[in-house]
């Protein structure tokens, strides 16, 4: 195969986790005879301080153009101030809404060999295994906002949409995942207050009553599956949800696998190339010095594989090699628990060795 592959490594760690996921897919395309031509663009601070754009245009050309896009992290401390007018995180939802990247899969699996670097207890988190579906080119995240100040009183405000076919879309894509799962799919809202939740409550009903009646289905309140993630999360299998609440929920999933360098996600939209990505964000707090965990984002190239250049072997081989340096006890300092550690390049190197 012959496929263009955009890196787009952003900020922070993003460049650091970028090159050891180039690697391991260098490896692949090596020994599977295919042919990757990667090309770097800019996104985010960087591209903000090179050209003062967090998304440039020769940016989005590139992603339209490739086969697939993998993505480090955008945004850090440098371009954190609320008064500022361009921020990196921007570009970020700008290249999603470009791309119509409407779907966000963000897998939550507890692997065997870490379970003990999950804060949690070994009982309740061995063996879960959810698809979190986040809606992620609506809702409050692109709702109108704007500031007024009334006699001399500032305020602020976003709004929360939704409309019927954009949950039709993502319910769809969730349920038809999980038919080929353990066919059973929740839905997270917030209907008990929100009108764009009683609005998404509806329509989701509608779905899987009229398409999906062989899938079992249920709806939990946002607030109330915050709780249940942690207290029973293998009661779940597939679990679709908005922007807002799927960002929330996800990375509050991450403490089940025990560390936010595990978790790969997958942005998809009806065609086009796919955005991959770890759900992590730039990290500054450990940028630069060769420690952050390069494991998500080789997990999402193997997503990348699997789900837009359509390399099933290929992906799972990117994931057997990982479990083998998990259960060779090779860990970077963020699922340790305070053990010896190894670096992001000694982690991308055990990978490509294993494959
Ligand atoms: P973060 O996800 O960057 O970091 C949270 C914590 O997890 C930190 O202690 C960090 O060191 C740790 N961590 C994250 N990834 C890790 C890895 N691969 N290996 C080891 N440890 C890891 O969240 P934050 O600190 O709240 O946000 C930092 C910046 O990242 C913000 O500007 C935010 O907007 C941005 N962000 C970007 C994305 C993205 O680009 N997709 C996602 C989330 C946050
Ligand atoms: C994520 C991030 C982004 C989001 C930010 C950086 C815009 O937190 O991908 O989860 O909120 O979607
Ligand atoms: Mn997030």
């Amino acid at each position: 195969m012959d496929a263009k592959i955009v890196l787009l490594p952003g900020d922070g760690i993003g460049p650091e986790i970028i090159k050891q996921a180039e690697r391991v897919l260098a490896a692949v395309a090596k020994r599977f005879n295919h042919r990757f031509a990667f090309e770097s663009h800019l996104i985010g601070g960087t591209a903000i301080d090179q050209t003062g754009d967090p998304l440039p245009a020769a940016t989005v050309e590139a992603c339209r153009a490739a086969g697939a896009v993998l993505l480090g992290a955008v945004g850090g401390p440098k371009w954190d101030d609320p008064s500022a007018a361009v921020r990196p995180e921007q570009g970020l939802l700008r290249i999603r809404k470009e791309l119509q990247l409407f779907a966000n899969l963000r897998p939550i699996q507890t692997f065997a060999e870490l379970v003990d670097a999950s804060p949690l207890k070994r009982e309740i988190v061995e063996g879960t295994d959810i698809l979190f579906f986040r809606e992620l080119t609506g809702g409050v995240y692109f709702g109108d906002s704007g500031r007024t100040t009334v006699d001399g009183v500032e305020s602020a405000h976003q709004s929360m949409v939704y409309s019927v076919p954009e949950v039709e879309r993502i319910v769809r894509m969730a349920a038809q995942a999980a038919r080929s799962r353990s066919n059973r799919l929740t839905s997270v809202d917030k209907a008990n207050v929100l009108e764009p939740s009683r609005l998404w409550r509806q329509v989701a009903q509608r779905v899987m009553s009229e398409e999906f009646p062989d899938v079992q289905y249920d709806v939990v309140l946002v607030d109330a599956m915050a709780m249940h993630l942690i207290s029973r999360p293998r009661d779940f299998d597939v679990v679709v949800t908005g922007n807002l609440f799927g960002d929330i929920l996800t990375d509050e999933a991450s403490m089940l696998p025990g560390s936010l360098g595990m978790l790969p996600s997958a942005s998809m939209g009806s065609d086009g190339p796919g955005l991959f990505e770890p759900i992590h964000g730039s990290a500054p707090d450990i940028a630069g010095r060769g420690i952050a965990n390069p494991l998500a984002t080789i997990l999402a190239a193997a997503m990348m594989l699997r789900h837009s250049l359509g390399l099933e072997d290929e992906a799972g081989k990117i994931e057997a090699a990982v479990r083998k340096v998990l259960a060779d006890g090779l860990r970077t300092a963020d699922i340790a628990g305070g053990q010896d550690s190894i670096g992001t390049e000694a982690m991308g190197n055990a990978v490509v060795a294993a494959l």
